[in-house]
């Protein structure tokens, strides 16, 4: 177990009714102007945007909308919010809706108070912000956990960039399931995806010995892996499943399966780079790559492999090696993805161009948690191979 400081800010008000719940105990603490953020409409389709917009006005708030914010938000619309915020000197900003949103939101709220540019701030001055403007976020599609933590995952179309900024972490999260009954089935299941993909990055960093962490994480996994099956067999009706995947996802990302670990990530940072390139679906994207990616890694770290595949995946030993087990795990971890309607390969999701390939290889973040080092060439080789 790594040494660890541990804390968490966010209060989470979870179940049926938690909106209501929430408002009424944490708008007091706040200032009159809530900035009401969301992204393409969704909420105004299902009531939720009139349900929310209520609940402020009956709270005596003046609201302002910030909204449009995209799937894979922007830099651009990052610096938008955080213009609104200053000239209408907002309180409060409330996030409704999923990672995007919440990831935008957490951006607007430190670049806010911050007199420099965000991103130069944090990458050429290698500062963090210390504060930021109070922030709420009302999930309306789980998976990310983005509502846990205070990490933003931006685009910075330009730079062809798309990467971690730090912003401001919520200071309360609502996570109703039944607000994600609209979510179109496709993006639930890469949402619970995205869940288990955190939880493998989580668990296959260092130390490669389990800790504590890791046993909760087995756990965690089995639990995303079980209710991502039922919501699909389901089709989505399966609220109980719906349930268990929301909190998954808070789980995943809250900081608790991580303590004592080096993580490590590197899917998701070669993800994130097919994202800036490609603007692909952030679960879907993952499930392409991470069997793909797993068969390159896992000859790296065989015991840590074998492990995931016996304790998630039900593989049985029978006195195979480590590197034979583990491999059975990734073709499990391969059939789900496949059994719940995910892409297993880039060509599923129309990305097939060998220059977007090569530029992925060439910028994704190399991460210290990973079972092996790799190099571009590495990337570029297994990237084609997940086409
Ligand atoms: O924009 P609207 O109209 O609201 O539609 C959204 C969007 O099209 C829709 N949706 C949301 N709630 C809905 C709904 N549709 C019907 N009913 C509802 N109740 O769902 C679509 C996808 O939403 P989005 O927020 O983009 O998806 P997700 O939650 O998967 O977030 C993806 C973003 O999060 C980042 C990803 O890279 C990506 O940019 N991530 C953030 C992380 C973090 N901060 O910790 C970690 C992740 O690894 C991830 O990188
Ligand atoms: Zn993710």
């Amino acid at each position: 177990m790594n040494e660890f400081v541990f804390s968490y800010p966010t209060k989470n008000y979870f179940g049926e009714g938690a909106a209501k719940k929430a408002l009424a105990a944490e708008l007091p603490k706040y200032g009159k102007r809530v900035l009401l953020a969301y992204g393409g409409g969704s909420i105004k389709r299902n009531g939720i945007y009139e349900e929310i917009r209520s609940l402020l006005e009956a709270a005596g708030k003046e609201v302002t909308d910030f909204p449009g914010i995209m799937s894979n938000p922007t830099y651009e619309k990052v610096q938008e919010g955080a213009r609104l915020v200053r000239i209408k000197d907002i309180d409060l900003i409330l996030a409704v809706g999923g990672g995007s949103v919440s990831d935008c939101c957490k951006a607007v709220s430190a670049q806010a108070r911050l007199s420099e540019d965000l991103y130069e701030y944090e990458y050429t001055a290698h500062q963090v912000p210390t504060q930021g403007v109070p922030l709420g976020v009302i999930v309306t599609a789980s998976g990310t956990g983005s509502e846990q933590n205070a990490g933003a995952v931006i685009t910075y179309e330009e730079k062809h960039w798309k990467g971690a900024l730090w912003g401001t972490a919520a200071s309360f999260a609502v996570l109703d399931p039944a607000y994600t009954k609209t979510v179109p089935m496709r993006q639930v299941i890469s949402g619970a995806f995205d869940t288990l993909s955190h939880c493998m990055e989580t668990y296959l960093g260092t130390p490669r010995e389990p800790n504590l962490s890791d046993e909760m994480n087995e756990a965690v996994m089995r639990s995303v892996v079980r209710n991502m099956k039922n919501l699909s067999k389901s089709e989505g009706e399966d609220m109980a499943a719906r349930s268990e995947l929301m909190w998954a996802a808070a789980m995943a990302e809250n900081g608790i399966l991580k303590i004592g670990k080096t993580t490590d990530f590197q899917a998701h940072m070669i993800e994130h780079q097919l994202g800036a390139f490609t603007d692909c679906n952030h679960g879907c994207g993952l499930a392409a790559i991470q069997p793909t990616l797993y068969r390159h890694l896992a000859p790296s770290a065989p015991a840590q492999y074998a492990r995931l595949a016996r304790e998630v995946f039900g593989v049985e030993p029978a006195g195979r090696t480590d590197l034979a087990q583990a491999q059975e795990g990734i073709d499990r971890l391969e059939r789900l993805i496949r059994d719940v309607g995910l892409p297993t390969r880039l060509h599923e999701m129309g990305i097939t161009d060998e220059r977007i390939l090569r530029a992925v290889a060439d910028t994704a973040v190399r991460m210290p948690g990973c079972a092996k080092q790799l190099t571009s060439e590495e990337i570029f080789a297994l990237l084609k191979e997940a086409v």
